[in-house]
């Protein structure tokens, strides 16, 4: 039995009831924002994010990092325009050796940074690992059967998780290459905002599946450049993460890409939708692209959309005018 800390109450109570219900760890959730912690209390369950899914009595919540003091684990499930500041709060209370597993997905958007590189700069004192996968919160939460990856340069750290978190529900693979699963994670919310919007523009599953395919050729060749291995991306962090937020209402992502493919201009969808990590992980990707000089253009097409008002109707052409080639052309 472990003493784990929650952070963030939205995907986070999804891991929290599921870690509960399945097994006997002792679990806090801590918010940033009183409201959602008071909202919790009072109504026993994240009425907002997590409708219908009870938070048990035995799980506790509260606004105090000081909890962190007697936690094995930290869990990070907050979206990662916040992830920095919070390293820094949580900083004074961080044991030594203390697991820090990331269920957040996204990267850095002004340092183009991978957030294993946020939390080696900020939290040098915990033992990182990410974990991430095809797994949305309002399954998760249900125990619906799910299955993602715990990705550690330290495989004490990986089976650790993979020990504390599997279940009959759960079930939970360990990789080495954080680089590959946090860039698979990352990136697919760029080709779910695309999806979304060829499905918001009335194109078809072919066109899905165009993207979705060629998305993933992208995403593993700035993989290559960043020095993951391309079998990562094939696997649930990549490939099973894809497929699931592109296809699902469930995806934020997509449900914003859908807004912006029907005329919506790119920053209302987002406002309308609530959290977009593709929408900044975009600017992010396509930084990375040309900082390591990586093809990528459905990211590059998705930035013009996004951060140029280039019409996407216009977009999606380019994409398909651009030279003929071989299928495996700059990926070997
Ligand atoms: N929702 C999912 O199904 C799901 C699944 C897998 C991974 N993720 C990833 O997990 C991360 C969180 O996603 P989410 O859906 O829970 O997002 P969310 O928008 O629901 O926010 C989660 C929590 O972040 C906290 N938060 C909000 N503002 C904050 C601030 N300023 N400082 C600190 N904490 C703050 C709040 O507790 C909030 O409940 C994202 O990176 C997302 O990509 C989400």
């Amino acid at each position: 039995m472990a003493n784990i800390t929650v952070l963030g109450g939205g995907f986070g109570t999804a891991l929290a009831v599921m870690l509960y219900t399945t097994q006997e760890h002792e679990i806090t959730i801590w918010s940033a924002i009183p409201e959602e912690i008071e909202a919790m209390r009072r109504d026993g369950e994240q009425k907002e994010k997590l409708p219908g899914v009870k938070i048990p009595n035995g799980i506790s919540l509260t606004t105090d990092l000081a909890v962190i003091d007697n936690s094995d684990l930290v869990l990070f499930a907050i979206p990662s325009a916040y992830v920095r500041d919070t390293c820094k709060k949580v900083a004074p209370h961080l044991k030594p050796g203390t697991v820090i597993l990331n269920a957040g997905k996204g990267i850095e958007e002004d340092t183009f940074k991978l957030m294993s590189t946020v939390f080696a700069e900020e939290l040098p004192q915990g033992t990182y690992v990410v974990l991430t996968g095809p797994s949305h919160a309002e399954e998760v939460g249900r125990n619906i059967p799910t299955s993602v990856v715990a990705a550690s340069s330290s495989a004490t750290a990986a089976y650790l998780v993979q020990e504390w978190f599997s279940s009959p529900t759960f079930r939970v693979y360990i990789n080495d290459d954080v680089t590959g699963c946090e860039l698979g994670g990352a990136l697919k919310n760029v080709i779910a905002l695309c999806a979304g919007i060829s499905d918001g523009l009335g194109y078809g599953d072919n066109t899905k599946a165009m993207l979705m395919t060629r998305g993933l050729h992208e995403i593993e060749r700035l993989g290559q450049a960043l020095g993951s291995r391309t079998n990562t991306f094939a696997g649930l962090t990549g490939l099973g993460d894809l497929i699931v937020t592109c296809t699902s209402m469930h995806s934020r992502n997509r449900r914003a890409g859908m807004l912006i493919g029907q005329g919506v201009n790119p920053a209302d969808a987002v406002a309308q939708v609530g959290t977009v990590e593709g929408y900044y992980c975009c600017h992010a990707a396509y930084g990375l692209a040309m900082r390591y000089d990586v093809e990528m253009p459905i990211t590059e097409a998705l930035y013009r959309v996004l951060y140029e008002e280039a019409d996407v109707r216009e977009a999606v052409q380019t994409l398909l005018d651009r030279p003929k080639r071989h299928e495996y052309e700059k990926l070997n």
